[in-house]
């Protein structure tokens, strides 16, 4: 039994310094239930997955048109015994052989963390293991450590269903907040719009998310047939606002239905065309607030000049689409483009159990198994100097997007 935080820390230092095989001997279980996924991993340190299991709970949210809390929470309830121990199976690795447990513990549905959080305190208190809480968009910047021999510091563009953050990356828990949601992220537009849509009764989107169903079918529309204004076009900061783009979408919707004679609820011929032209939206406007926050990293010197990098992650990065817009803009920039695969962009317990290597190693936020720990639904990243970027007011060049949608 340990005495003191110290002394447990001064064990795995020790234990890292005398095995000879520094990374081999601590591995770290990853849980994940910030939203709608029940996920878990275990990891080496040098980012191997020894094992992992992942249940998503979209089916179920997709027949009653959305994620309720409630529901969500005993979806958790119901699989995080045996995802956890699933896991543990796969990994041939019994809970004494882990050296941590990484949990996201904020932001996100208060019922659904408070799920991963319990479950996981009663874990590492039976079985004596350090604890690390995980912030869920911390865990989406740095997945991409895992892939690549990236350095710190990086830009980061997270886009998923419940944010949009662009932030500067100095440090496993060092973070520059360029600019975030004002109001809807990109991801639950999507969805909406989705909705909005029946797009779960098309037959080849009944089993996808939002945002999935329009990339799919953008791929046979034309773009062009409908025109939705960028959001905030003129408001030369970093944040992102998507009400004003749903808006725009659901009246041509109603127009639609109008001019064919159908009602909510009944597919439009135009279906396509619609999808294309709102996912070029969303992906212009993310395009111009990540290119100006490249402006701003440049004019302040705040990514280094050799090899500078944007990383996208979160759900709406594995988008083929919005990525190709994003490389075209790190291409005129000069940057270089990295993003994981679409498997660890969505939800996934390895994207926490990475970033518990991450703090482990570095000795950060990692604490004793009786430690109190809370959740916490509403969490920024970093620090925030969106007000900063938006007093710089950089206009920006005009970059030609040649590109089409069935890429
Ligand atoms: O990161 P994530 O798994 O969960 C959150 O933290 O939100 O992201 C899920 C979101 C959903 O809104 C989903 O519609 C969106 O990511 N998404 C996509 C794609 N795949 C998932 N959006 C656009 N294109 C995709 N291919
Ligand atoms: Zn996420």
């Amino acid at each position: 039994m340990f005495r003191t935080k110290v002394d447990f820390l001064q064990r795995f230092i020790r234990c890292k310094h005398t095995s000879g095989r520094p990374f081999c001997s601590r591995l770290v279980l990853g849980i994940e239930t910030s939203c709608d996924e029940t996920g878990a991993a275990v990891l080496d340190e040098t980012g191997s997955i020894l094992g992992e299991c992942l249940h998503s709970q979209k089916e179920e949210h997709l027949r009653t048109g959305g994620i309720i809390p409630t529901v969500a929470q005993q979806l958790h309830r119901d699989n995080i015994e045996r995802v956890v121990w699933e896991t543990l199976e796969k990994s041939g690795v019994t809970p004494s052989q882990l050296s941590a447990v990484a949990t996201t513990v904020k932001p996100g549905l208060a019922l659904s963390l408070s799920v991963g959080l319990e479950f996981s305190l009663r874990f590492v208190r039976q079985h004596n293991r350090l604890f690390i809480p995980i912030h869920h968009m911390e865990a989406h910047a740095l997945t991409v450590r895992m892939l690549h021999p990236l350095f710190f510091p990086f830009l980061v563009l997270l886009v998923s269903g419940g944010h949009s953050l662009l932030a500067v990356a100095q440090g496993v828990d060092d973070f520059l907040l360029l600019g975030h949601a004002l109001d809807e992220a990109p991801g639950d537009t999507l969805d909406k719009v989705a909705r909005r849509l029946s797009l779960s009764k098309h037959p080849q989107c009944c089993t996808l998310s939002g945002g999935q169903a329009i990339e799919l079918l953008a791929k046979d529309g034309d773009r062009k047939r409908f025109y939705f204004t960028t959001p905030m076009g003129k408001t030369p900061d970093c944040c992102f606002s998507f009400a004003g783009l749903r808006n725009q979408i659901t009246m041509t919707i109603k127009k639609k239905e109008a001019e064919e004679g159908v009602g909510e609820g009944t597919l439009l011929s135009c279906v396509n065309d619609l999808a294309a032209a709102a996912q070029h939206t969303v992906a212009s406007h993310l395009a111009e607030r990540t290119h100006r926050a490249i402006l701003f990293c440049k004019a302040n010197s705040l990514l280094p000049a050799d090899n500078p990098t944007l990383v996208v992650s979160g759900g709406v990065a594995s988008n083929r689409y919005i990525r190709k817009v994003l490389a075209i803009i790190t291409e005129w920039t000069g940057l270089s483009l990295l993003c994981p695969p679409g498997k660890l962009c969505t939800d996934n317990g390895v994207m926490v159990a990475w970033n518990g290597v991450e703090r482990l190693r570095e000795g950060r936020g990692i604490l004793l198994p009786n430690q109190d720990v809370r959740y916490e639904p509403k969490a920024p990243l970093g620090v925030d100097i969106s007000a900063e970027v938006r007093a710089a007011a950089i206009r920006l060049p005009r970059v030609r997007m040649k590109i089409q949608n069935n890429i």
